[in-house]
C-alpha cells in the first residue's frame, strides 16, 4: 500500500537516515521501534511530505509521491511528537481548525469532530480551553485532529511518552480498535518495547538511521534462537563483576537489570559454575537465577549493544 524506497536524509552532510526499505501492507499494524536520535521521526516526516528526502523514494500502491504528495496526503493522518495545538482555543476550536487544514468538506466537518471526539473520549470537554487539558487528554486530541480526515493509514510518532498510564492505556486501545475495526493501517513509533508487542503484528528496529532487523515478533525472536537469558538476583552489583562476567567467553551481553543482571550468552552454554565462582571472588551473593524466555528488548540489546533507553 505505502512504501519507502533506500529513503535517506542528510542534514549538513551528515546523514541521519540511510536507505530505509520499509512498507505498511493494508490493515497492518506495525511498528517502528528505535532509541533517541535513530531517526524514526525524520523518517516519518519524509513520508508524509513534511521533509524531503535527499534521496529514495515514497510510494502510495506504486506512484512515486515526492513531488506531488497530495493523493498520500487525503489517506494519511500524522500524530507528530510534538504536540501542536492552540493554547487559548478550546478543544473544538483546534479540530475545527485542523479540519480546514486536512480540507474536510464543510457540510463533514460538524459530524466529524464530534466523531472524532467520542472516539478519543473527550466530547464532554469540548468547551474547555486546550491549556486546561492534561498531557494525556492533549495528546487525545491531537490524535482526534490527525482522524478527521478519516484517514485510512495512520501514523503516530510516540503518542505516549510522558503521560498517565490511564491516558497511555485508552491511547493504545483506541489504535488497536482503529486498526481492528475499521482497518486503518497503522504505523506505531515508540521505544517502548511493550507497546510494539501489545500493538502490532510487525515491526522495524531502526539505530543510527538503519533498519537493522524487522519481521513478525517471532522472526525477530528467532535471532535470539542460538542463545540463552538468564536473570540473575544479587545482594549487590559492581562493575568489576559486570567485567568479569563480560569476559566469560560464551557471554554475548551483560546488562544490571532490577537487583541483579541480565546474562545473554551462547545457547546451552554451562555458566553457572563460573559465574559462582566470580561472584564468590568479588563478594557477592546470588540470591536467585533463573532462565528466561527473550523479548523484543533482547533482540535489540542483542543488535546494538545496547538497551532502547540507553
Ligand atoms: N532539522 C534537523 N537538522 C539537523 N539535524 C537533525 C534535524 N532533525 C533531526 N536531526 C538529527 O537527526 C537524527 C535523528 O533524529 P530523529 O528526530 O529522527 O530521531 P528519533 O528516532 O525520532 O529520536 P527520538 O526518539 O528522540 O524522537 C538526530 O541525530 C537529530 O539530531
Ligand atoms: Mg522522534
Amino acid at each position: 500500500m505505502i512504501e519507502t524506497i533506500q529513503l535517506s536524509k542528510a542534514f549538513k552532510g551528515k546523514t541521519v537516515v540511510e536507505d530505509v526499505d520499509l512498507y505498511l501492507d493494508k490493515g497492518e499494524s506495525v511498528g517502528l521501534l528505535g532509541p533517541n536520535g535513530a531517526g524514526k521521526s525524520t523518517t516519518i516526516s519524509m513520508i508524509s511530505s513534511l521533509l524531503k528526502p535527499t534521496s529514495g523514494d515514497v510510494k502510495l500502491h506504486g506512484k512515486s509521491m515526492i513531488s506531488n504528495p497530495s493523493d498520500l496526503r487525503k489517506v494519511l493522518g500524522v500524530v507528530p511528537q510534538e504536540i501542536a495545538l492552540y493554547q487559548e482555543l478550546t478543544a473544538y476550536e483546534n479540530l475545527k481548525f485542523f479540519g480546514r487544514i486536512y480540507r474536510v468538506p464543510k457540510d463533514q466537518l460538524e459530524l466529524r469532530i464530534q466523531e472524532t471526539l467520542e472516539l478519543v473520549g473527550l466530547k464532554d470537554r469540548q468547551k474547555d480551553i486546550i491549556k486546561t487539558f492534561s498531557g494525556g487528554m492533549k495528546r487525545r486530541i491531537n490524535i482526534a485532529s490527525a482522524l478527521l480526515h478519516n484517514p485510512s493509514i495512520l501514523i503516530l510518532d510516540e503518542p505516549t511518552v510522558g503521560i498517565d498510564p490511564q491516558s497511555r492505556n485508552y491511547i493504545l486501545e483506541m489504535i488497536r480498535q482503529l486498526n481492528e475495526n475499521s482497518q486503518t493501517t497503522v504505523l506505531y513509533t515508540s521505544h517502548y518495547m511493550e507497546e510494539v508487542e501489545q500493538l502490532c503484528n510487525r515491526v522495524y528496529i531502526m539505530d543510527h538511521g538503519k533498519v537493522i532487523a524487522s519481521g513478525t515478533h517471532s522472526e525477530l525472536l528467532s535471532i535470539l534462537s542460538n542463545e540463552d537469558t538468564m536473570r540473575v538476583q544479587l545482594n549487590q552489583i559492581h562493575d568489576n563483576f559486570i567485567n568479569a562476567i563480560q569476559n566469560i567467553d560464551v557471554v554475548r551481553q551483560v546488562e544490571e537489570s532490577g537487583d541483579g543482571i541480565k546474562i545473554i550468552a551462547q545457547k546451552s552454554a554451562n555458566i553457572i559454575s563460573t559465574l559462582v565462582r566470580i561472584a564468590d571472588q568479588e563478594n557477592i551473593k546470588i540470591l536467585n537465577f533463573q532462565m528466561e524466555n527473550p523479548s523484543l528488548e533482547d533482540v535489540f540489546l542483542h543488535l546494538t549493544g545496547r538497551t532502547l533507553r540507553d
